[in-house]
């Protein structure tokens, strides 16, 4: 196999560093060869915190893909990003058609007159969405290239991220000999991976409940209207489990997957389970209605934020399709049924659709993000090909590391910095 048939995703979780490496095949689908996933120690709610630490994630997870994938060499991959930093918003444009018909320069030039907005110094673009566009008074366009009108119009989502916080998950990235092709939004990743065309198009809500955030990305007639990072994950579950039964993190985490339900109604009232309490104390018997009850009360004021967001912006009456709730944090039970009286539409678990070689064990929501970063070219921020990045067999990649030169770095994301602004020209190119 030659590297250019190679497509690599890593998403970079607060939980988990998880790389996908895959072909592609002259079908044009692609088929996962090697799956690698290492705990990520350097994330809080979703922004890198300790580079290190990061950087040692990634290796491991990278080293295990490409041992399963029988790879040697990765050059580079798109990587996902979340954090509370990101902010979005819609934005339009409008340019006179400068011939008879409309022509790719015509659509560049509105895509650039909706993005031509004042965004803080301190922020960047990563992604310029297309909604729609509209030709005199024609609207619902979404490829107006060759038609015939006087006005274009375009509607777009945009969405921004600190400038040091894409860097720091840059440098991780490039520390760990990886060149990033592209830097995409993780919902919009995992709604690639758990949604029809047909629910884009009714109007429908991702839901992906992370470890450290929880992601939003609301469609409707196919295009992205809305996303939103709310810096609420399932860690938080763990959390105030571990307070509530003054326990260490790890048994909180064990109870809330074998033993964690978010409907206290549901389960059995004069069931107890014993609770390890910090070293040195004996096990205690809890209540396990208890343990629901700490755990829904923390469901509810998250699926309230989702609601009150939701109402907020007015989308309430335009999700006909309802809730897809994915990532790992939707695997407690009963949450789906919560999410329902709660946002009052349906709901359901968001399973990444299965895809060539795609194994039972990746059916799982807290994959969804991955697999969508692996399954369709992206839009995202679109960085420079830095072929000098590239590491080669794990033993080369050793070696590299240890030759690498700390200015030679420093060199290398800053020349990736810069051409940041330029990149939004190519993420234009790669939509149309
Ligand atoms: N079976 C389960 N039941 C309940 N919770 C679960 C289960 N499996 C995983 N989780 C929870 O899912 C969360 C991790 O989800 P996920 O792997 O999607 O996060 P991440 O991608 O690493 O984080 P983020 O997207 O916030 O950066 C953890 O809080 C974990 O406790
Ligand atoms: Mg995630």
């Amino acid at each position: 196999m030659t590297d250019k048939n190679l497509r690599v995703a890593i998403d970079v979780g607060t939980t988990k560093v998880c790389t996908i490496i895959g072909a592609d095949q002259p079908s044009g689908d692609t088929e996962i060869l090697g799956v690698g996933s290492h705990p990520s120690n350097g994330l809080k709610k979703g922004s890198v915190v300790n580079i290190d630490q990061t950087v040692k994630s990634i290796l491991s997870s990278v080293e295990e893909a490409k041992l399963m994938a029988a790879v040697h060499m990765v050059r580079s991959a798109v990587i996902g990003i979340a954090g509370s930093h990101i902010y979005s918003f819609n934005s339009s444009g409008v340019v006179a058609v400068k011939g008879k018909s409309i022509t790719k320069e015509d659509v560049d030039r509105v895509l650039d007159a909706a993005k031509a907005i004042v965004i803080p110094s301190d922020r960047e673009i990563l992604h310029v969405i297309p909604q729609e566009f509209r030709v005199d008074n024609i609207r619902g366009i979404k490829d107006p290239t060759g038609m015939h009108g006087i006005r274009l119009e375009a509607h777009v989502h945009i969405v921004t991220g600190q400038t040091s916080l894409i860097q720091n998950l840059i440098r991780c990235v490039v520390q760990a000999g990886i060149q990033p092709e592209q830097i995409v939004l993780q919902p919009i990743a995992s709604s690639r991976s758990v949604l029809t065309l047909e629910e884009k198009e009714l109007g429908v809500v991702v839901i992906d409940i992370g470890g450290g955030t929880t992601d939003i990305a609301i469609w409707k007639e196919g295009s992205l209207i809305h996303s939103q990072i709310i810096p609420v994950g399932g860690n938080h579950f763990t959390n105030d489990l571990a307070v509530a039964l003054k326990a260490p993190h790890n048994e909180a985490e064990r109870i809330k997957i074998h033993h964690g339900s978010v409907l206290p109604e549901k389960v059995n009232q004069s069931s107890q389970i014993s609770v390890q309490g910090i070293s040195g104390t004996k096990p205690r018997e809890v209540q396990v209605s208890y343990v629901s009850s700490v755990l829904g009360s923390r469901a509810e004021e998250l699926f309230t934020l989702v609601k009150n967001e939701i109402e907020d912006k007015g989308y309430s009456e335009m999700i006909s399709g309802g809730y897809v709730i994915t990532g790992g944090g939707a695997l407690i039970r009963d949450l789906v049924e919560l999410a329902e009286y709660i946002l009052e539409r349906p709901a359901k678990i968001g399973y990444p659709i299965p895809f060539g070689g795609m194994t039972t064990v990746m059916q799982n929501p807290k994959f969804s993000t991955v697999l969508g970063l692996i399954r369709e070219p992206t839009h995202g921020l679109a960085l420079p090909n830095e072929e000098s990045h590239v590491q080669n067999s794990s033993k080369e990649n050793k070696q590299n590391k240890e030759n690498k030169d700390e200015t030679d770095e420093e060199i290398k994301h800053s020349a990736i910095m810069e051409r940041f602004s330029k990149s939004i020209k190519s993420v234009l190119k790669d939509i149309f």
